[in-house]
């Protein structure tokens, strides 16, 4: 190019950030838009803001900001609400408005398009609802499939025969399983070569997911669609994953019978053939794999890494675990059901803190509004992600005093009767509030009550030594891997 072509391309492309930077400064500074750091052009706040541990950028910011206000994580706008009022003013009083869901590129391009999980199709959110409900969600058969597999994790788990070992694969093995249970009608031998694939490939996922040019494609995807990295890697093991799924929604067509669902995708192929004529059904193929992609990598992660974190924290305060063990025994007896949960409120207390302090989804799965939105005194154009920080509600010191301790007093009154809290909110709150909360909370409790009720848990270093702090990454919360023995009682 000629100097003086590269010179007057030089000054146009300055002179254009220029007034998009006064005009992006404009709409933040005019009490529009809520108030927050100068973002700049194209990367938006992305020097400002910790790409690696983006929540406590987020809290970091609450303090000079207050509880709403605007950041650009590269040209993406995002409004955060911090603090249990502006969530609760939110999500509960203002539930339709902000009842979308948020764009987060990667998530976006891992399942493509989305299913219940990322957009807004409220047909299919409803059904995932009421056919996991069917097929147990409160129900007895769910609560058997969970002590099914329970009884095989307890299996597994007395083949190490006391020997270290990492509890992260049977963990995940245990719940995937049970989600597969609801999901295939069939679960997977812990020995099954395929699935352990399958396995692998979500774990190798969740690592690859917290890689620093993994968080980079959420700030700047179509530049990082040219860029090789294992953002590239994630994408194609997605891609794996949804041929097996495809795989098996094959076979269940072959077998379909209409009058006798088996499980998930019986009921949706079902739902499917009764709205053949429907154009606007939101009930096709594609639809069906992305609602089973989205159950197994919402539900998989999530339970496995709060039952983990659960054994980490017996590990290092044994009298807590003893104390539970107690209560298990007294109330359970040989055999354990969810409904002696609320005969054990010390062991729920337990679990919840576990919840409360695992804080595993720190700021939330991003919301959108669904229209120019007023809140408070800004208005926040319609289509805008919202980032509710669940971190800000369940670490809020007037309801928790020193937050930051575990202790199940938390969720305890004077009585030793359980106390329930409106800022325990680890599964969000409103419309768009977790599909699995039931499932996971009973696998929590079931899975944990069984383990304890066979084994005595042994770290392998002296207790006070055992390392809880989590590690966070871009949107999500995990501990330290560590090893453990079982003991059988
Ligand atoms: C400890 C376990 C879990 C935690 C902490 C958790 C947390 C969450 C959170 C915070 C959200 C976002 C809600 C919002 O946008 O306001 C969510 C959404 C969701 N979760 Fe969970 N979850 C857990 C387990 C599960 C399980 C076991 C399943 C599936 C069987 C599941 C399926 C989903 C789905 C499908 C959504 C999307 C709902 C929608 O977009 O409307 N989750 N979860």
């Amino acid at each position: 190019m000629e100097p003086l072509g590269a010179t007057t391309v030089f000054l146009a492309v300055c002179v254009s950030c220029l007034l998009f930077l006064s005009a992006w400064r404009k709409m933040s500074g005019s009490g529009k838009l809520p108030p927050g750091p100068v973002a700049f052009p194209i990367i938006g706040n992305t020097l400002q803001l910790n790409t690696r541990n983006l929540p406590q950028s987020i809290q970091e910011l609450s303090v000079k900001y207050g509880p709403v206000f605007t950041i650009y994580l590269g040209s993406l706008r995002v409004v955060v609400l911090y603090g249990q009022e502006a969530l609760k003013e939110a999500l509960i009083d203002q539930a339709d408005e902000f009842s979308g869901r948020g764009k987060l590129a990667l998530a976006d391009k891992v399942i493509k398009g989305g299913g219940t999980f990322l957009t807004t199709l409220k047909q299919l959110r409803r059904f995932a609802l009421t056919t996991l409900r069917n097929f147990g969600m409160g129900k007895k058969s769910v609560e058997e499939r969970i002590q099914e597999e329970a009884r095989f994790l307890i299996a597994r788990l007395r083949n190490t025969h006391e020997r270290p070992f990492d509890p992260t694969i049977p963990l995940t093995h245990a719940v995937s399983n049970i989600i597969c249970s609801i999901v295939f009608g069939d679960r997977f031998d812990y020995e099954d070569q395929k699935f352990l694939t399958i396995i692998n490939l979500t774990q190798e996922n969740n690592e690859l997911l917290r890689s620093f040019l993994a968080q980079l494609y959420n700030f700047f995807p179509t530049l990082m669609d040219y860029i090789p990295g294992p953002h590239q890697l994630l994408i194609k093991n997605a891609e794996e994953f949804e041929r097996f799924v495809l795989e098996r929604v094959k076979m269940h067509k072959e077998s379909l019978d209409l009058s006798c669902p088996r499980d998930f995708i019986d009921a949706f192929l079902i739902k499917m053939e009764q709205e053949r004529q429907n154009s606007q059904s939101e009930f096709n193929t594609d639809n069906l794999v992305r609602s089973t992609l989205d159950l197994f990598l919402a539900g998989t992660g999530t339970s496995s890494t709060t039952l983990r974190y659960a054994l980490l924290i017996l590990l290092k305060y044994p009298e807590i675990e003893g104390t539970v063990q107690t209560h298990t025994i007294l109330n359970l007896g040989e055999m354990r059901g969810l409904h002696d949960r609320s005969h054990m409120p010390y062991t729920d207390a337990v679990i919840h803190e576990v919840q409360r302090t695992a804080n595993i989804v720190p700021i939330g799965v991003p919301h959108a509004v669904t229209r120019d939105t007023h809140f408070r005194e800004y208005i926040i154009p319609k289509g805008t992600t919202i980032f509710p920080a669940l971190q800000s509600v369940l670490h809020d010191s007037r309801e928790f005093p020193k937050p930051e301790q575990f202790n199940p007093g938390h969720f305890l009154d004077e009585n030793g009767a359980f106390r329930k809290s409106d800022f325990f909110i680890p599964f969000s709150a409103g419309k768009r509030i977790c599909v699995g909360e039931g499932l996971a909370r009973m696998e929590i409790f079931l899975i944990l009550t069984t383990i304890l009720q066979n084994f005595t848990l042994k770290p392998l270093v002296d207790p006070k030594d055992i390392d809880i702090t989590l590690v966070t990454s871009f949107v999500s919360n995990r501990p330290k891997p560590y090893q453990l023995c079982v003991l059988p009682r």
